[in-house]
């Protein structure tokens, strides 16, 4: 559902976790997000950002998130600067993140960064005046995943609230399952998290939930955690933020979602995943109607339109 709503004004405003909007804000730019669609697809042009740049600076692999990031400005009209391997850059003689931010500040109108660390983005928005949308920090956040998560939830289901979502895979270590378990509170959708023993939500993100009146439900029996799903949004183990590689070895492989579970799902569930996949979803599930996350990865466009149009302050 998307409501008429009072303008907001964003110009400016760094986007470093999805704690930092209030549910009002988040509807603004899931409305906002839903007028790019035509523009993401191609099908209407614009240039709202004419003469804009954007730095796209991704200290760790990537490819929907920045690749969609580029697209976005492009679609909007503006130009991208940047880079995707650091090593190629000046860090590689030890210069620091807030030296090579700010650069970035002044060859640009705004920053996209995507670190290992875990708060390096907000540190690189202390380091700008431009705003600074983090792309991901380690196992910290996620915000403009989340909100294209939130995005693909309201376009298929027609509302947030009210779904049951099951949220299954490296809660512990995974920034899109931090994100979009508060983000869900927000909303007041049930929650289940399913994952390995060691890999469990964060006690933290566990509180925030509670916090805003959802007490999400544990479980390690997907079979079980299926039947009453509206949404199942997996991701896959990350295997880079593992201290050990034993540890790793342990649970790799230990859940997958196939059509044999399945048989076991409302008819219109839908299954989301921020991708990459790597074992977690059979291939044979991608010619089910459940497999939404090529159409999810699509949803980054135009909610980074929507984003990068709002903070950089472009009117369509
Ligand atoms: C995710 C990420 O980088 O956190 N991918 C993405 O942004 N689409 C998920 C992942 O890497 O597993």
């Amino acid at each position: 559902m998307f409501f008429f709503l009072i303008k907001m004004n964003f110009k400016g405003k760094d986007i470093i976790s999805i704690k930092d909007f209030s549910k009002k804000e988040i509807n603004y730019i899931l409305s906002h997000s839903k007028k790019m669609v035509p523009y993401a697809k191609g099908e209407r042009c614009t240039d709202i950002l004419k003469g804009k740049v954007l730095s796209s600076f991704f200290f760790e692999p990537s490819t929907r998130t920045r690749l969609s990031f580029e697209s976005a400005m492009n679609r909007l009209g503006g130009r991208v600067i940047g880079f995707a391997d650091p090593t190629a850059t000046s860090q590689k003689k030890g210069e620091s993140l807030a030296d090579t931010i700010r650069m970035a500040d002044s060859y640009s109108d705004v920053i996209v960064v995507r670190h290992p660390q875990e708060g390096a983005a907000r540190l690189a928005a202390e380091f700008a005046d431009v705003p600074v949308l983090n792309a991901g920090d380690g196992a910290g956040r996620h915000p403009t995943q989340c909100l294209l998560d939130l995005f693909t939830i309201l376009i298929e289901k027609k509302k947030i609230e009210k779904n049951n979502i099951v949220l299954l895979g490296d809660l512990k270590y995974g920034r899109t399952v931090h994100s979009l378990a508060y983000a869900l509170s927000l909303f007041g959708t049930e929650l289940t998290f399913v994952s390995p023993e060691n890999l469990k939500m964060p006690k933290e993100i566990v509180q925030e939930c509670r916090e805003l009146g959802v007490e999400p439900k544990h479980t390690s029996n997907l079979e079980k955690a299926i039947k009453d799903a509206d949404v199942l949004y997996v991701t896959r183990i990350q295997r880079e933020r593992f201290p050990d590689a034993e540890e790793y070895n342990r649970v790799v492989g230990t859940y997958r979602v196939d059509n044999d579970l399945l048989k076991q799902a409302k008819e219109n569930l839908i299954i989301m995943h921020p991708l990459p996949r790597i074992t977690e979803i059979h291939p044979e599930v991608d010619k089910t109607p459940h497999a939404l996350y090529f159409k999810q990865a699509f949803n980054g466009v135009p909610v980074r339109m929507a984003l990068l149009s709002l903070v950089v302050g472009g009117k369509l």
